[in-house]
């Protein structure tokens, strides 16, 4: 087999691992949701999953990918536990079922960039989205976006993803951070922050019956597996992105440090993107509606066309999504690619496009009616997700065990005492929040029909 390739930097693996992380869901779902969900109240107990629950759940993937060197399916017959290879079978197949959907909206963001520039949706903005969001249009941008992430993974881990990703991520955070000033400037964004940031308490009640399994219900019953899944999804966990992008990692670079590196910096693009986003809006008069699927993009489409600089801030803004979804979606891509290029030593570039193509035939439905896409995404969030996250920390808890804690901290300068409090953690306590998180995804797939595909 030839030589594995590896990143060339430290910063390498960082910006990619933000790039995977950064995408369509900080902000396309984040700042909605967070509005809808309870403002600052969503947001402190996002914080407290992201930090509490993804962060060590991100440490276990770590470990595993740079351990073994190896892809996210292989790694767990490399680290001697074969029977184990399931946990990487599930994580590969949620990443290519989420990919499959992702590059349709991707495919939207194209066709907003193009419409931002000649003033195609200024007109009827809610028109425009439904002409665009689902039939031919959406499947040709769909299979579009696909040959862009297409090209950039076949480029390789280093002149490919880490090249890409260095320049576009830190383009997502300067551009959004100026429009996030420029927003303040703009009169009427006042109360956009308060809608996007004060707390809405009543969020956080929530009351148990035993009859006799428990049975949970009020709004944090939603609010608890939302942020939960929220974190996975923005966190690129559970999909083995983290796994694989670590496998290229050195054994002198700190995981703990990278991980929490990965997790602030997301949080903190959310939020901005949130700052962005939602006092836009207000200054148009524009109270954000549900999320849903065509939130940003029909409510942002209105405020753009109206605003006076519309145009080349419709241009911006949208450019900034599109880097932010690509560099999130190549990491998708790389994770069966690498599967391929570890297991049959097949070239890069052909195995690239050929999942690329199997990719875009899975999107054909989500591309065809937008409730398939919401049922995509659903299945992901509510089983799909917290399913193959609780493998890797079971595996990683409980079968892998100590081992897992000195890989943690080879590259490190942390003490024992900080290795064997997270192995405890992810063995106990975020095992335990996974598992109610799975919980109520499952009460709210089977018992409210949220498993029924929309035919
Ligand atoms: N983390 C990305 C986002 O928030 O948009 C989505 C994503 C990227 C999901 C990569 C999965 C993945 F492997």
């Amino acid at each position: 087999m030839s030589q594995r390739e590896t990143w060339a930097t430290r910063a390498g693996f960082i910006l990619a691992a933000v790039g995977s992380a950064v995408g369509l869901g900080n902000i396309w779902q984040f700042p909605f949701k967070t509005s809808e969900y309870g403002g600052a109240t969503f947001l402190v107990v996002y914080l407290i999953a992201a930090l509490g629950i993804g962060l060590p759940a991100m440490l276990a993937e770590f470990v595993i990918g740079r351990k073994s060197n190896l892809n996210a399916i292989s790694a767990f017959e490399k680290l001697g536990h074969g029977n184990w290879k399931w946990v990487g079978v599930l994580g590969v197949g949620t990443g290519f079922w989420i990919l499959s959907y992702y590059s349709v909206v991707g495919g939207w963001v194209l066709r907003y960039l193009g419409g931002s520039l000649t003033g195609a949706y200024f007109a009827d903005p809610a028109g425009y989205f439904g002409s665009i969001s689902a039939g031919l249009d959406a499947l040709v941008l769909h299979a579009v976006f696909i040959a862009l992430v297409v090209a950039i993974v076949a480029g390789g881990v280093e002149e490919g993803i880490e090249k890409a990703t260095k320049l576009m991520v830190p383009s997502i955070v300067v551009i959004l951070g100026v429009l996030a000033v420029w927003v303040v400037t703009l009169p009427g964004a006042a109360p956009g922050y308060g809608y996007f940031l004060s707390p809405d308490l009543s969020t956080l009640s929530l009351s148990v019956s035993f009859d006799p399994l428990p049975s949970f219900s009020g709004p944090l019953t939603d609010v608890i597996p939302f942020a939960v899944s929220q974190a996975f999804f923005s966190l690129s966990l559970g999909m083995g992105a983290m796994i694989t992008y670590a496998s290229y990692v050195g054994e002198d670079q700190s995981l703990f440090s990278d991980s929490l590196t990965v997790v602030v910096l997301n949080s903190a693009v959310g939020v901005l993107a949130g700052l962005v986003v939602i006092p836009l809006l207000f200054v148009q008069g524009i109270e954000p509606g549900s999320g849903g699927a065509g939130a940003l993009f029909v409510s942002l489409a209105t405020a753009f066309g109206e605003l006076p600089a519309g145009r080349l801030v419709g241009v911006v803004f949208f450019a900034v999504v599109l880097i932010a979804a690509l560099s999130s979606a190549i990491s998708l891509l790389e994770v069966v690619t690498s599967y391929v290029v570890d297991n049959y030593g097949a070239r890069r570039p052909r195995i690239a496009s050929a999942l690329g193509a199997l990719i875009f035939l899975l999107g054909i439905p989500s591309a065809i009616d937008t409730a398939w896409l919401g049922w995509f995404d659903t299945l992901a969030y509510q089983l799909l997700l917290p399913l193959s996250v609780l493998g890797v920390l079971v595996f990683t808890g409980w079968v892998y065990g100590r081992p897992a804690v000195a890989e943690l901290l080879s590259g490190s300068s942390l003490g024992e005492g900080v290795g064997l409090t997270w192995l405890w953690l992810a063995r106990t306590i975020v095992i335990l929040a996974v598992l109610l998180t799975l919980w109520l995804g499952v009460q709210t797939l089977f018992v409210d029909g949220a498993i029924v595909p929309p035919i």
